[in-house]
C-alpha cells in the first residue's frame, strides 16, 4: 500500500528529574499531565482549553504474580511529533492525516518491572497504552486494570450497558453521573458543551474494556474475564495493552469525522489488498428473520439452489455486486443445541458448485456464511479447511456469526474471544477472503492493519425489527455517534416493506423468536431506510429486504446507483439521538443521507461540499408530503433538481423520516 509519509520526528530524552511529564495536542487545546505519587502509583489528568476535563485518574494494571501498579519511578521521558498522510484501500476516507504529539514515559519499580506508558495527543483526542515487561516469570496473569476516567462535571451520555457477551442492547441517553456501567464507545456532552467519547484502539491480545463506576464514584476500566477470573494471560512476562482513547470535538459530528481510532492502529499488514473490495449485496436472509423461510433444510428451506439463482439473477440485473445465502450448510438443526455446523458440507438442496458457477457466469460475488453458534472449538478445527475451500471456489467474502454462548464459560469479549476473532481474520487473509462478522468483538480500528476485516455487526441491527418490538426511532441516530465511531457496521438497512404487508399473512410464516409478539415492523419511513444506506457506513452494504419488494420499485434506483466504495465522507450536522446529515463522495458523485427521530425536522444544508463550477443532477428521495413513520411510512417522492455548490438544500423530513440525495455531475 502506498503511503505518503511526511513526518518529522524529534525525540528528546529527558531524565528522571522531571516528575510530572506533560504533553499537549498540536493545536495546544488538549494538555495531559502525568504524576507519580509517593507510593509510586501513576495518575494522569487532562485539560481542554485550560479547564480541567479529566481530573487526576489512576493508571496501571494489577497482576496476581507481579507488582504492576505501584512503586514506580520515572526513568526516561521521550517526546515526539508526527505529521503524516496515509492511505487505506477503502473506508469513509481513503486519505487520512495523522498529526499528533507523543510522549513515552519509561518507569521501573523495586521488583524490576519495566513499564512504558505511551501517550499520543491529537487535536481530536488522545490515546494511551501500557507496555509491561516483567522479568523472570514464565507467565503473567493480569487480574485488573486500574485505568480511571474521572470526567469533571456532569453531562449527557449515550451508551449501551456493559456486557461481555453482547452489544445488541438498547442505547440509553442518561446523565453521565448516573452511568453505573457502559460499553464503549460511550459518548457524552459535558456541561461546558464539549463532545467526547471513550473507547479503545488496536484490541489485539487483551480482553475488551467496559466502564464501571468504582467505589470512589469514578468510571473505571472493567475487563472481560476468563472463566477462572483472570483478565489477561500471557506466556512470558510481556503485556501490551490496547490504546485507551478519548475523542473530543466541539460539535457532535466532529467525533464522526475524527480518524483517531484508525490513527492508533498499525499500518496494513497485507502484502496486497486488490482483492479487498467494497460492494453492495442482497441475500437469502430476511425471509428467515421474518419467519417465512428457515435456515435448516425443511420444507421452508431458504437456501435452495433455485432461490440462490433467483437472488443471483436479481443482483446481476440490478448491478449489485454480491449475494449472501444463509442456511446453505449442514448443522442448522443443531443451532441452539450442540452448534455443530459443518463449514464445507452444503445441504442436499443447495448445490454449491452450481451456485458458484452460476454466480460467476452472471458476474456476482458469493458471500459465504459461517454461523458458529459460538462453538469456537468446532470452528477452529475446521478453520483452515473452510477458508481453503472458499478460496478454491472463488468465494472472496464470508459473513460469520456467533449467535450462542461460547463453550467452557468463555465470554465472547474476553481475551479468548479476542484471540479467536483475530485468528479468523488472519486465516481469512491468507486465503484472500474478507469478513463481515456478526456477534463480533467490538471494532477498535484493526481494519487499518487487516483491511479484509471489513464490517461487523456489534449493535442491534435491522434483524431486531423482524421479530421484536424493534429498534427505537433514536437508535439509528445514536449509532453514528457511538457504535460507528469504532468502525463500519453491517446494520443491513433498506427494508422497503416497512409493515411486512407482503408476508404478515403468508401461510408459511411461523414465530421462531421468543421476542416476536406478532406486531413487529420497521420504525421509520421508507425515505429514512434509503438515507441509512449513506448514514450507516459499511463497505459491504446490504439491501436487506426480500428482492420481490424491490422489483419495479422506483425508489430502489437509489441503491442501483449507490457505490459502496467511497473516497471521502463528512458528517455535516447532527445531534446524538436527534438528527444527522452525512455526505460521501465516490469518484465524482456524491450521496447525502439525512434522518430524524420522532420529530419532523427541516435541515438547511449548504452544498458547498460539491466541486465549484460543476452542475449536478440531484435525485432527491424524500418523505412524501403526507408521510409519517407511524401511520404512513411508505409515502415518498422522488424529485429531480439541478444544483451547484452555491446552492443550499432544504431537507424536509417527516416524523421518523429521512432523505437521501444523489448528486451526479452533468457531463
Ligand atoms: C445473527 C446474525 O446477526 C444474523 O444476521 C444471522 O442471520 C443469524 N445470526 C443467523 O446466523
Ligand atoms: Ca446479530
Amino acid at each position: 500500500m502506498k503511503q505518503l509519509i511526511t513526518s518529522i520526528l524529534f525525540v528528546a530524552a529527558v531524565l528522571a528529574s522531571c516528575s510530572s511529564p506533560e504533553v499537549s495536542s498540536p493545536d495546544g487545546r488538549l494538555h495531559l499531565k502525568l504524576t507519580v505519587d509517593e507510593a509510586g502509583s501513576i495518575f494522569y489528568q487532562v485539560d481542554v482549553d485550560g479547564s480541567p476535563f479529566i481530573a487526576p485518574s489512576r493508571l496501571g494494571l494489577v497482576a496476581s504474580n507481579a507488582e504492576l501498579a505501584s512503586g514506580f519511578v520515572i526513568e526516561d521521558i521521550e517526546h515526539g511529533a508526527v505529521d503524516s498522510v496515509w492511505h487505506q484501500p477503502w473506508g469513509e476516507n481513503k486519505e487520512l492525516t495523522d498529526r499528533h504529539n507523543s510522549m513515552s514515559v519509561t518507569m521501573a519499580n523495586g521488583e524490576g518491572v519495566q513499564l512504558t506508558l505511551s501517550f499520543k495527543l491529537f487535536d481530536d483526542g488522545l490515546g494511551f497504552r501500557y507496555d509491561y515487561d516483567v522479568p523472570g516469570v514464565d507467565s503473567l496473569f493480569v487480574t485488573d486494570e486500574l485505568t480511571q476516567f474521572a470526567i469533571v462535571g456532569d453531562g449527557m451520555s449515550w451508551s449501551i450497558p456493559a456486557s461481555f457477551e453482547t452489544y445488541e442492547l438498547e442505547y440509553r441517553e442518561m446523565p453521565l453521573s448516573t452511568v453505573g456501567d457502559a460499553n464503549t464507545p460511550m459518548t457524552f456532552k459535558t456541561e461546558g458543551g464539549l463532545y467526547a467519547s471513550l473507547h479503545e484502539a488496536a484490541l489485539t491480545d487483551y480482553p475488551e474494556m467496559t466502564l464501571r463506576r468504582d467505589s470512589t464514584g469514578v468510571l473505571k476500566a472493567d475487563l472481560a474475564p476468563w472463566p477462572d477470573g483472570v483478565k489477561a494471560r500471557y506466556a512470558g512476562g510481556h503485556c501490551l495493552s490496547p490504546w485507551r482513547t478519548v475523542q473530543v470535538a466541539d460539535e457532535a459530528v466532529g467525533l464522526i469525522n475524527s480518524p483517531l481510532i484508525l490513527n492508533l492502529n498499525e499500518p496494513c499488514a497485507l502484502a496486497t489488498t486488490d482483492w479487498v473490495r467494497p460492494m453492495r449485496y442482497v441475500g437469502v436472509w430476511w425471509g428467515m428473520h421474518l419467519g417465512i423461510e428457515t435456515w435448516q433444510d425443511d420444507e421452508r428451506h431458504g437456501a435452495t439452489t433455485a432461490n440462490a439463482k433467483k437472488y443471483i439473477d436479481f443482483a446481476a440485473d440490478n448491478g449489485i455486486e454480491g449475494v449472501v445465502f444463509e442456511g446453505w450448510n449442514r448443522g442448522w438443526e443443531s443451532w441452539g443445541g450442540r452448534q455443530s455446523f459443518d463449514f464445507t458440507a452444503p445441504y442436499d438442496d443447495f448445490d454449491m458448485g452450481e451456485v458458484v458457477r452460476y454466480a460467476k457466469e452472471r458476474g456476482v460475488q458469493v458471500i459465504g456464511h459461517h454461523e458458529t453458534g459460538g462453538n469456537v472449538p468446532n470452528y477452529e478445527r475446521q478453520l483452515d479447511r473452510a477458508y481453503a475451500w472458499c478460496d478454491s471456489l472463488g468465494i472472496r467474502y464470508v459473513k460469520t456469526g456467533y449467535a450462542g454462548g461460547m463453550p467452557g464459560g468463555q465470554f465472547h469479549h474476553g481475551q479468548y474471544g479476542v484471540r479467536h476473532y483475530r485468528r479468523v481474520v488472519e486465516t481469512a487473509a491468507r486465503y484472500h477472503v474478507s469478513l463481515d462478522v456478526h456477534e463480533p468483538i467490538k471494532d477498535t480500528g484493526i481494519r487499518r492493519t487487516w483491511p479484509n476485516m471489513m464490517t461487523r455487526e456489534g449493535a442491534r441491527g435491522m434483524e431486531w425489527n423482524a421479530w421484536s418490538k424493534g429498534n427505537s426511532l433514536e437508535h439509528e441516530l445514536i449509532l453514528p455517534f457511538t457504535r460507528l465511531l469504532a468502525g463500519p457496521m453491517d446494520y443491513t438497512p433498506g427494508t422497503f416493506d416497512i409493515l411486512y404487508e407482503a408476508t404478515r399473512n403468508d401461510p408459511r410464516r411461523r414465530k421462531w423468536n421468543d421476542l416476536d409478539e406478532g406486531n413487529s415492523r420497521v420504525n421509520t419511513t421508507l425515505a429514512k431506510q434509503i438515507a441509512n444506506w449513506v448514514i450507516l457506513y459499511s463497505p459491504l452494504q446490504m439491501a436487506s429486504d426480500l428482492v420481490e419488494n424491490y422489483e419495479g420499485h422506483p425508489a430502489f434506483q437509489f441503491f442501483r446507483d449507490f457505490d459502496a466504495d467511497c473516497d471521502w465522507s463528512r458528517a455535516l450536522q447532527g445531534e446524538p439521538g436527534d438528527y444527522i446529515a452525512v455526505v460521501r463522495r465516490a469518484g465524482d458523485r456524491y450521496d447525502l443521507g439525512a434522518s430524524t427521530n420522532e420529530e419532523a425536522r427541516t435541515l438547511t444544508v449548504p452544498l458547498d461540499f460539491l466541486v465549484g463550477g460543476v452542475t449536478y443532477d440531484a435525485a432527491i428521495y424524500a418523505d412524501g408530503d403526507d408521510a409519517d413513520w407511524q401511520h404512513n411510512p411508505t409515502s415518498y417522492k422522488i424529485v429531480h433538481r439541478t444544483v451547484t455548490s452555491a446552492d443550499t438544500l432544504t431537507v424536509v423530513m417527516a416524523e421518523g423520516g429521512g432523505q437521501a440525495v444523489t448528486f451526479i455531475p452533468r457531463k
